[in-house]
């Protein structure tokens, strides 16, 4: 579904990506897991189109998306869940769900993926008139990603959706990722809690300075020695 071909990235004379590789294939939970500044918001934005690689490709579906403007990619089908939420606080739930579909014209499957969205998130329906802003984190994580949702991509980027979430709530937001992968999307997740993105990814890539050092699938990132030592905490 997705190939990302030897990418660099640059922001100004500063080399953020170097020679990023990696493959995804239709309905599969892929995670990159790394340490903070190691580049993982990076090539999420450089997928969406935030970013553009100064060499090497990005194919989806089979097709050069590298460098295209953000817009045309979401209507392509991939929407990108932001680090730090980036919801709009001063406005309500609905309305922040409604810009998510704002390129969509089909009205009546936009009212259906408002519905699946609610189902998914019973918090956001309970407070659909409420101000984004005054929405607990966990809350506001849920909204970001059911905003994504309603643009109803294929693929969907999530940028570290546990950051700063209370353990339980982690939980929570993980068992939602499966269930979204499980109707039907693919997802790429980056993280820094590679322990939870571990338990529900198919496959995983570690990325220290802006470079893939080692992939696999995901159990045999949780079995290795160096994963262990450098993200699962040393045992
Ligand atoms: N807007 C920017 N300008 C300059 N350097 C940046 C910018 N954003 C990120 N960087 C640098 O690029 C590297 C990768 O950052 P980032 O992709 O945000 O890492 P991660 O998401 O893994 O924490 C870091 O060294 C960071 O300092
Ligand atoms: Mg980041």
């Amino acid at each position: 579904m997705l190939k990302v071909d030897s990418i660099d990235v640059f922001y100004g004379n500063i080399q953020a990506l170097k020679g990023v590789s990696l493959e995804i294939n239709e309905g599969e939970i892929v995670t990159f897991i790394g340490a903070n500044g190691a580049g993982k918001s990076t090539l999420l934005k450089t997928i969406s189109g935030l970013l553009k690689p100064k060499n090497g490709d990005i194919l989806y579906e089979g097709q050069s998306i590298a460098g295209k403007a953000a817009q045309m990619i979401v209507k392509q089908g991939i929407s990108h869940v932001p680090e730090g939420r980036r919801i709009f606080a001063n406005m309500t739930v609905e309305e922040n769900l409604e810009l998510g579909a704002f390129l969509r014209k089909d009205k009546n499957e936009i009212q259906k993926d408002f519905e699946k969205v609610y189902h998914l998130f019973p918090r956001l329906h309970e407070r659909r008139k409420q101000l984004a802003g005054t929405l607990s984190g966990g809350e506001q994580q849920m909204l970001a990603i059911g905003r994504a949702l309603m643009a109803r991509p294929r693929l969907l980027l999530l940028d570290e959706p546990s950051m700063g979430l209370a353990p339980l709530l982690v939980k929570t937001i993980f068992r939602i990722i499966e269930e979204i992968n499980s109707s039907g999307t693919t997802i790429l997740l980056v993280e820094q809690n590679a322990n939870m993105a571990l338990s529900v990814a198919d496959r995983a890539y570690v990325i220290e300075s802006g470079r893939v050092v080692l992939s696999g699938s995901a159990e045999e990132l949780n079995a290795s020695e160096q994963v262990k030592m450098a993200y699962l905490g040393g045992h």
